[in-house]
């Protein structure tokens, strides 16, 4: 299609307004006339009204054709909203032949008015879905619950990502593929391949199988072009039917992987702790760096993040030292506590250090059970434990830290074998494997693109190699 009748198309929604307000208008000012005291349009006026609203009525209807032809719209919705607005229009021009006629101009004024009405809603329809109108969605809008406990997984998370994703494709309206995700009961009738998830087994289901082909594949979903799952998203959907794809399970009923648990959180957009304010923590570390001798220091020029350093005092710093940091421990972002005295018993204090991102325990006395207190660190990276008496049971408390990345063992009775079940259960291999098909991919496009001449000199001489496998070591 030309440009300019695609634009035009597309100036269809606001066109549709003119003849919308005209033609209310009219209609009001006609029943406000009929009481005595109302309003008298002079056949001037309404001539006028009429011929502008017939004007407006079949632009619009001619721009709505154009626009029909370009999009991917329900079909059953797009022929109702199409005959009914052409019907509108037609109903305008008759209307113009019977104003001088009484009766039979307010029995098609009314005609006339009630099928700008079903127009109107079936364009409604058409772009914004089957459900619009109705009070649920905008109830479902209202903020999702605030605590893990709280969370329906299904209601909560995996619907909303389908009906988002999916629902206008696969629903009420339009069922691609014999398939609907709307409800419960129509998810699990499938469609034309049958069930599109098998619990369980998330990389055996279609769903998942067809998110993860390539963008320009035919079958991939959703189609190219329209809106795609995020990450995010489709580890949600992965983790959900690996776990069984239950439908009436709270998140609190399951046991949530650490990393699963903070995509919930940002999924359900829980509210993120405030940053500090810098002058106030600036001048809370300036006393107590008087007071207890150890480094605080700012870690960016305007931010409020500190690096502190207590491994000076190494063991006059104790526990009720590290106490002693509460006023500053949400700006805490580095704390070396290597060599000092601190014990178990004041590593509670860490809990409210939830920005920290590395920390240093090193030669401590600390045990696993001191371990525990980090488990709210949600952003912790680095943890140095060496010299630590920990064994490989202790590990277990580091589980809950979905961002450990860095942990250092050294000189403590932790086997190798249990540090590598710990980083197992800390990385993600999915999201791994993907990453390293998409890389894969694009160094394909790279060498596609990539010039090279070949002057038959002894390095040039050989035929592009293959990317070097990825283990492979420079000497
Ligand atoms: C823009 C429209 C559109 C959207 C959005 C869409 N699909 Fe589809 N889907 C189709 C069409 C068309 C078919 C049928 C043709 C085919 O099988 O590829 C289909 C078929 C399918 C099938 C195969 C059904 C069967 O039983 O053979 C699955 C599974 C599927 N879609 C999953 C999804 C998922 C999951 C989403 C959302 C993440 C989604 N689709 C979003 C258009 C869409």
């Amino acid at each position: 299609m030309e440009p300019w009748l695609q634009l035009a198309g597309r100036l269809h929604p606001i066109a549709a307004h003119l003849p919308i307000g005209l033609f209310i208008l009219l209609a009001v000012i006609e029943l406000a006339g009929a009481f005595p005291g109302g309003p008298r349009l002079t056949a001037q006026q309404r001539s006028w009204i009429l011929s502008l609203g017939f004007l407006g009525a079949a632009t619009t209807a001619s721009f709505g054709w154009l626009l029909a032809g370009s999009g991917d719209y329900d079909d059953t919705i797009l022929e109702r909203h199409r005959w009914l607005g052409v019907g509108f229009a037609a109903t305008t021009a008759v209307l113009y032949f019977l104003r001088h006629r009484p009766g039979a101009y307010a029995a098609g004024l009314t005609v006339s008015v009630a099928l700008l009405g079903f127009a109107g809603h079936a364009g409604g329809t058409l772009t914004h879905g089957e459900s619009y109108l109705s009070l649920s969605t905008v109830a479902a809008a209202s903020p999702a619950p605030t605590r893990v406990e709280d969370t329906r997984l299904f209601d909560d998370i995996i619907h909303p990502i389908l009906q988002q994703r999916c629902v206008s494709c696969h629903g009420a309206s339009k069922s691609q593929g014999d398939l609907r995700y709307d409800t419960r009961e129509f998810l699990v009738q499938g469609g034309k391949s049958g069930l599109s998830f098998k619990p369980g087994d998330a990389h055996g289901s279609l769903l998942i199988k067809r998110a993860h082909l390539p963008l320009e594949a035919k079958q991939h979903m959703p189609p190219k072009g329209k809106p795609q799952l995020t990450e995010d998203e489709l580890t949600l959907l992965e983790w959900w039917i690996d776990v069984g794809a239950p439908f009436d399970v709270r998140v609190s009923a399951i046991e949530v992987p650490p990393l699963i648990l903070e995509r919930l959180a940002a999924r359900l957009g829980w509210v993120r702790e405030p940053t500090p304010d810098r002058a106030v923590v600036l001048a809370a570390a300036a006393a107590l760096e008087q007071r207890l001798g150890v480094l605080l220091r700012p870690l960016t020029q305007d931010g409020p993040w500190l690096a502190a350093n207590a491994r000076v005092k190494l063991t006059a710093f104790g526990d009720a030292e590290l106490a002693a940091l509460a006023p500053i421990a949400p700006a805490l972002y580095w704390l070396d506590l290597g060599e000092t005295g601190v014990t178990d018993a004041g590593l509670g204090a860490l809990a409210a250090m939830k920005n920290l991102r590395r920390l240093q325990l090193d030669r401590t006395a600390i045990t696993g059970t001191g371990l525990r207190a980090l488990s709210g660190l949600s952003h912790l990276e680095t943890l140095n434990l060496h010299g630590t008496r920990l064994t490989d049971a202790d590990l277990s408390a580091l589980e809950s830290l979905p961002r450990l990345r860095s942990l250092y063992l050294w000189q403590t009775q932790v086997s190798a074998e249990a540090a590598a079940r710990l980083g197992q259960k800390q990385t993600d291999h999915r999201r791994i494997a993907r990453w390293r098909t998409e890389m894969a991919a694009l160094e394909a496009k790279i060498r596609a693109e990539t010039f090279r001449a070949n002057l038959g000199t002894d390095t040039e001489s050989r035929p592009p190699s293959p990317p070097a496998p990825t283990t492979a070591r420079s000497p």
